[in-house]
């Protein structure tokens, strides 16, 4: 196993408190002499340890095998959606947060620290508890979706809050771990280590399609999970698992939108965006860390980035809970929308995979319109239930 420079290609040993190059400063990428992507007998993500870096102690909480449900109301299209929903913790950040957590462990940190819009901060929680870690949070202030920051709190995190977007709390922590190393080990997405669980999703997608989708429809924020399903798919198609490689799409929110928004414009840097703004909070990103993994596993696949409207991701969260039985969050309805907006140009007989990043009780704090009655006595309600059944 080795650590390769996502720019220069520069290879060094593995480090676990290694997360740039010390030549260009590009972020890292684990490489391996030899994988084996198939599961093995264990538990959570660590049933692909034959394919993900070895470790003392395996934290986990029994992450991915998360239900792919193939929908009902695109007809004449094999769609699927992979509902990370269904992780331990309400999100995809589990499948990264058993392995860095593990490797947290192994460096000899005492704690865990990241900066988040919330899932990142619930997840790191939960995980670092169960390791016996502390873990201390970085959060927009006021920003971050009820259900999240109560499982933070739940799971004993420290909390900072900053004012301003979470691209402020992720400077915060980067500039802290590289004044410090040793205590606290840092668990956001530019943890090469971390990503390295995100890739599951790609190896039990595989396995449970019996080949790569076509396409794969992914929420796009600080741009690792995106980078982490394509070099899952990438390693599944190196080793002869799978006889083609997806196209990647990239879905972002329009007012966070740094990549779409250098795709539409054709620009050679991401637009950055100060102040990101949208009601999928957990993607309300504007300068992206991982944009260059993004952005290369985009072009390799010959994908793109796009972005969507607040009111076409509300619509898309709607129809995926009351015509598909789907609760998720905001963000996690993006590629929905993203595949709305995308229709014409994918052809019919693709098989397309949507990942569901969350939990739609993650967010409680989304307006849904809906008819409640309130029923003073038992002949009331016996009255309004008459009333409703009439009109199914
Ligand atoms: N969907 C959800 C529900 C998320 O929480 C996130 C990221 C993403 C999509 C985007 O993934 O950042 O890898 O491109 N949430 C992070 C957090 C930033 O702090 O919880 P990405």
């Amino acid at each position: 196993m080795r650590l390769q420079c996502i720019s220069c290609r520069a290879e060094y040993e593995p480090d676990p408190w290694l997360f740039r190059c010390p030549r260009c400063g590009g972020l890292l990428e684990v490489m391996y002499e030899d994988i084996d992507p198939a599961p093995t007998q264990g538990h959570g993500v660590w049933r692909f340890r034959n394919a993900l870096p070895p470790v003392g102690r395996m934290i986990s909480l029994g992450e991915g095998n998360t239900p792919l449900i193939k929908l009902e109301v695109p007809r004449r299209r094999d769609v699927y959606l992979k509902f990370e929903g269904a992780n331990p913790t309400g999100s995809f950040k589990d499948r990264g947060m058993a392995v860095a957590v593990s490797i947290a462990l192994d460096a000899g940190a005492k704690a865990v620290l990241a900066a988040s819009t919330g899932n990142t901060s619930s997840s790191a929680a939960a995980y670092a508890a169960r390791a016996g870690l502390r873990s201390i949070i970085v959060l927009p202030r006021g920003r971050v979706a009820k259900g999240k920051l109560f499982q933070a709190m739940l799971h004993g995190a420290s909390i900072v809050e900053v004012e301003g977007s979470f691209d402020e709390a992720l400077r915060a922590v980067i500039e802290y771990i590289e004044g410090e190393k040793g205590l606290v080990y840092p668990v956001n997405s530019f943890n090469q280590w971390r990503l390295e669980g995100q890739k599951t999703l790609a190896y039990e997608a595989a396995a449970e399609l019996g080949d790569a989708p076509d396409y794969v429809i992914v929420p796009v924020g600080n741009a690792g999970n995106i980078s982490a399903i394509w070099k899952g798919f990438k390693e599944l198609y190196q080793a002869g698992v799978t006889s083609k490689l997806p196209v990647m799409i990239g879905v972002q929110a329009r007012g966070a939108s740094p990549l779409a928004t250098m795709t539409e414009r054709g620009l050679r840097e991401p637009a950055w965006f100060d102040k990101p703004e949208t009601v999928a909070t957990a993607i309300r990103i504007g300068r992206p860390i991982n944009w260059q993994r993004a952005l290369e596993a985009v072009r390799e696949s010959g994908g793109t980035f796009i972005s969507v409207s607040d009111d076409e991701i509300l619509e898309a969260q709607k129809t995926l809970a009351r015509k598909e039985g789907i609760g998720v969050e905001p963000a996690s309805a993006a590629p929905y929308a993203g595949l709305l907006r995308l229709d014409a140009k994918i052809p019919k007989d693709s098989t397309i995979l949507l990942v569901a990043t969350g939990h739609a009780l993650k967010d409680p704090g989304i307006r849904v319109e809906t008819e409640i009655q309130l029923a003073v006595t038992i002949t009331d309600a016996i009255k309004f239930i008459k009333k409703i059944a009439i009109s199914v």
